[in-house]
């Protein structure tokens, strides 16, 4: 695999490159953004790195220079920790490209370790989902295969609809009303329809949506030849979802909570003015306190404790086996009972952004 790295700070460009390299990766370096078009011109095909070092709007610009160069050319945004306006610009970007919101050095010793066998796949659990802009049976396979080319996978354990809504091929994230496609023109059962071949085909070993409400989940469950078994959807105190965590129990659905410890490094411009900041909720501190443990650990107990399973994410070591060690932490009835006091129905992100004008989308329709 040839590796075009776009950094303009040398030294973190540089140990990008030498990482790589020891991997056994053809790799270049590009200091100056406006230097990667014709680069990759030469590496041809090539899959570009660019690194969070870039300032934006001058990433943006390469990668359309690579794409210009080489439309096959995959655009990886490694994104680690502190950079979600590179996220959400790549994400507004409509380029074919990728973001990972990962660190490199992870990134690349994980898709290292499994090539070198230090890792055997069956030990590993391994989820992605199908972004909007692939919706419809048709679109499925190919989207799912491009996901296990980068990922140097052969199958993934688990596959999700993202969301609820399907966008035109070409948009990324919608810029404006006119991305959207109608879902009376791509239902979801046309999608899930192709969710179900990848089963079939052992592309995917279980299928699942996420962000989906009772009512889109009801629906999906009457009309499919094999069931979602997990909805993935934002889930705290603040946010308890009894009505779904109900049905979904009745049902047979396993809930995975997103945003189990308040997102707080979710992008600036999901945030609500105001928003709580859940890890200095007093009665969870509270909890924590009496129990001598942190309140990461009480928000992520709450949810084992409740059946439901939970990804909290954290790129630091430390708070990585604090959070693993939360799922031994049985919290008594009055615990349960004090923090099932918090709910709000509050959503730290819901989902304003896929309601513009011309959307076929508002909150209530998104959350009915
Ligand atoms: N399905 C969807 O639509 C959807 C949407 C959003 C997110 N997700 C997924 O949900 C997962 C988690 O969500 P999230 O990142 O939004 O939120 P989160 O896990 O609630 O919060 C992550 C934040 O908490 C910090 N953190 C982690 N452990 C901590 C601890 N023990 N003490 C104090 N702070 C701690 C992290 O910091 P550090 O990393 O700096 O340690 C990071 O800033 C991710 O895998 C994400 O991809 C899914």
């Amino acid at each position: 695999m040839k590796i075009l790295i776009v950094e303009d700070d040398e030294d973190s460009g540089e140990a990008l490159m030498h990482l790589l390299a020891d991997l056994g990766y053809e790799v270049r370096l590009v200091l100056k953004p406006s230097l990667a078009g014709a680069v990759a011109t030469e590496l041809r095909p090539g899959v570009a790195i660019l690194d969070i070092g870039l300032p934006v709007l001058s990433g943006i610009a390469a990668a359309r220079q690579i794409l210009a160069s080489d439309p096959q050319s995959r655009i990886i945004f490694v994104s680690a920790n502190g950079s979600p306006a590179m996220v959400e610009a790549a994400m507004h970007l409509g380029v074919r490209g990728y973001v990972l919101k990962s660190d490199a050095h992870q990134l690349v010793a994980a898709m290292d370790a499994i090539s070198q066998g230090q890792v055997r796949r069956n030990e590993l659990w391994i989820t992605s989902k199908l972004w909007n802009n692939s919706h419809g049976r048709e679109n499925v396979a190919a989207a799912l295969g491009i996901t296990l080319q980068d990922l140097g996978l052969d199958y993934l354990d688990l596959y999700l609809i993202h969301w609820p809504i399907p966008l035109k091929p070409g948009a990324v994230f919608p810029s404006s009303g006119a991305d959207f496609i109608s879902p009376k023109d791509v239902p979801v059962h046309s999608t899930w329809e192709g969710m179900e071949a990848a089963v079939r085909s052992g592309l995917a070993r279980h299928i699942g949506v996420s962000n989906f409400s009772v009512k889109k989940l009801r629906n999906l469950l009457d009309h499919c030849t094999i069931k979602p078994e997990v909805d993935q959807v934002e889930m705290h105190p603040l946010l308890q979802q009894s009505d779904l965590v109900d049905f979904c129990a009745a049902r047979g659905v396993h809930i995975t909570a997103w945003a189990p410890l308040g997102s707080a490094d979710r992008p600036d411009s999901t945030k609500k003015l105001g928003a709580p900041v859940l890890l200095d909720n007093p009665v969870i501190n509270s909890i924590a306190k009496d129990r001598g443990c942190s309140a990461a650990q009480i928000l992520i107990a709450w949810q084992v404790n409740r059946g439901i399973s939970t990804i909290p994410k954290s790129v630091t070591p430390a708070r990585l086996r604090e959070n693993i060690a939360a799922a031994d932490i049985v919290l008594s009835q009055a615990d349960m009972a004090r923090i099932a006091a918090l709910d709000q129905g509050y959503r730290l992100i819901d989902g304003l952004f896929w309601t513009m004008e011309g959307s076929p989308w508002t909150l209530q329709n998104l959350w009915d």
